[in-house]
């Protein structure tokens, strides 16, 4: 039994609903992950990701394709969904009892009780002055950490995570960004988080795959990623002349005093020189680092 891959897609598929009313919502994708690795699944709405999550926890089958956890098919092999913990869209709980109660019947449920662990996870997630209140009390965010508590009870090697800051505020999202670098690295957990939030997945993420209607379309190190895309900020007068003779070579975005460039770092003294022998003024050049917000829009406009 293989520990190192902890998640492995094979040509997966998934077509919900009939003729007309096809939806392909996840195509051929194929990934794997890494133990230990924080892997990031990051799209827009719609593109899959729930529906892939769903997947890797046999809550639905794919319509092509397998699905391993630990080298196991997740399927015919499904008591390897033991090590795994998810936080899955619209965790459902009992509104009526308080949210200890809720991880207590969990607990029984999993054969796994200890009143020491669920005080231990109600304080993790900073649900602890809270805990003994009925859940249909609780905000977004407060089901949120309740559903992290849940997904955390039974310490699973692996967590799975959709959306995991969904409905927390600025402080809730900066404290669940540590939480989950600190089960990787504290914990040795592996983590597998889905998020369309890219400054999210750049700061928590060893690993993303970019999944856009129900392809990944890119895969990699998120600072290799990165690294590949970087533009160059060209200060230069006339604004619309120094755009008008770049845009026949690279891409170019024009600003008020500025324009961008989208080049390779090799480029940058060919974008210079086609500058300056248009007779436009340069003022300033330096490069920049494509966010990963631009390199999103980019990769998932081009390739839509
Ligand atoms: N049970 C279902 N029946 C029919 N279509 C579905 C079902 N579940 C999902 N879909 C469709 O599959 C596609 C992918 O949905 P999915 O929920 O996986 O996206 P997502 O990436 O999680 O989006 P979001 O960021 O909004 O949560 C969408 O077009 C959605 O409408
Ligand atoms: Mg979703």
């Amino acid at each position: 039994m293989s520990d190192t891959i902890a998640i492995r897609l094979e040509d997966v598929s998934k077509t919900f609903g009939r003729r007309k009313y096809r939806v392909p919502a996840v195509r051929e994708i194929s990934l794997s992950v890494a133990a230990g690795q924080v892997y990031g699944f990051l799209g827009p709405n719609g593109a899959g990701k729930t529906t892939t999550i769903r997947m890797i926890m046999d809550l639905i089958r794919p319509s092509a394709g397998a699905l391993f956890v630990y080298g196991r098919n997740v399927h015919s092999d499904h008591t390897v969904l033991q090590r795994v913990g998810a936080l899955v869209e619209g965790a459902a709980f009992y509104p009526f009892l308080t949210g200890r109660k809720n991880l207590e019947v969990l607990a029984r449920t999993g054969n796994h009780y200890d009143a020491a662990r669920i005080q231990t996870m109600l304080d993790q997630v900073g649900l602890a002055d809270r805990a003994d209140r009925q859940v249909k009390g609780y905000s977004t965010g407060m089901k949120q950490r309740l559903g992290l508590a849940a997904a955390l009870l039974h310490d699973p090697d692996l967590v799975i995570l959709d959306e995991p800051t969904n409905g927390l505020d600025p402080a809730g999202i900066q404290e669940m960004r540590t939480f989950i670098r600190d089960l990787a690295q504290k914990q040795g957990k592996t983590v597998f988080l889905s998020s369309h939030l890219l400054g999210e997945v750049e700061q928590v993420c060893d690993r993303v795959a970019i999944i856009n209607k129900g392809q990944i379309i890119r895969e990699g190190i998120v600072a290799d990623l990165l690294a590949a895309q970087t533009q160059l900020v060209v200060e230069a007068e006339p604004v619309d002349r120094a755009t008008a003779v770049l845009t026949p070579h690279w891409p170019v975005t024009a600003n008020e005093k500025t324009i961008t460039v989208l080049v390779a770092r090799d480029e940058a003294p060919a974008v210079v020189q086609t500058l300056v022998a248009h007779e436009v003024a340069v003022y300033q050049v330096r490069r920049e680092r494509q966010s990963l917000e631009q390199f999103f829009l980019e990769v998932t406009g081009r390739e839509s």
